[in-house]
């Protein structure tokens, strides 16, 4: 398989998918454009859902108001469904949870045999553990949820910040 360029030191474009893309992945990709742009890197983000239930639609209400108090606008936001397109425009794909993980294992296989020869992005878990479902959940469960996105966003962003500086150097 052809592989996108040495993604993990510093990706050009990320794309963060969960189910719905209306509760986790755009809670990511507010907390990532906020941390990247307080940290002047030039990466492009996206979000994207596995499904497509609520295409066209607003981030929940609920990741809405708990991302305003802690500081990201979330109201712009559109869901979308992911399409086999993006592995080939994205370095990296990060899952949220397990079965995004799979699910989204399953559709770049279909993907690759359009585009054998072209790069394709690296499909990566957003987390050592899975960002929980808070869809179903309360208030509270979307607060936990970003808690867990900040703190991985934070370690993302170091790492690519340190390779960054690495590859500046030499
Ligand atoms: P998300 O949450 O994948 O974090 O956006 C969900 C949103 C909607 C549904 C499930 C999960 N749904 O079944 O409609």
């Amino acid at each position: 398989m052809v592989k996108k360029g040495d993604c993990m030191n510093f990706p050009k474009s990320v794309l963060l998918v969960c189910l719905g893309n209306i509760c986790r992945s755009p809670s990511a990709e507010a907390v990532l454009r906020q941390k990247i742009t307080q940290k002047n890197l030039d990466i492009v983000l996206d979000s994207a859902g596995t499904a497509g239930y609520h295409i066209g639609e607003k981030p929940d209400n609920r990741a809405i108001t708990v991302g305003e108090k802690l500081g990201y606008d979330l109201s712009q936001l559109r869901a979308r469904q992911i399409q086999w397109e993006d592995f080939y425009r994205f370095d990296i794909i990060f899952a949220m949870d397990k079965n995004n993980f799979n699910d989204l294992q399953k559709l770049q296989k279909k993907a690759q045999n359009f585009h054998l020869n072209q790069p394709i992005g690296t499909l990566l878990a957003f987390d050592t553990i899975d960002v929980a479902d808070p869809y179903y959940g309360n208030l509270d469960d979307f607060r936990q949820m970003f808690v867990q996105i900040q703190k991985t966003a934070d370690n993302w962003i170091s790492i690519w910040q340190n390779n960054n500086q690495n590859l500046t150097k030499l």
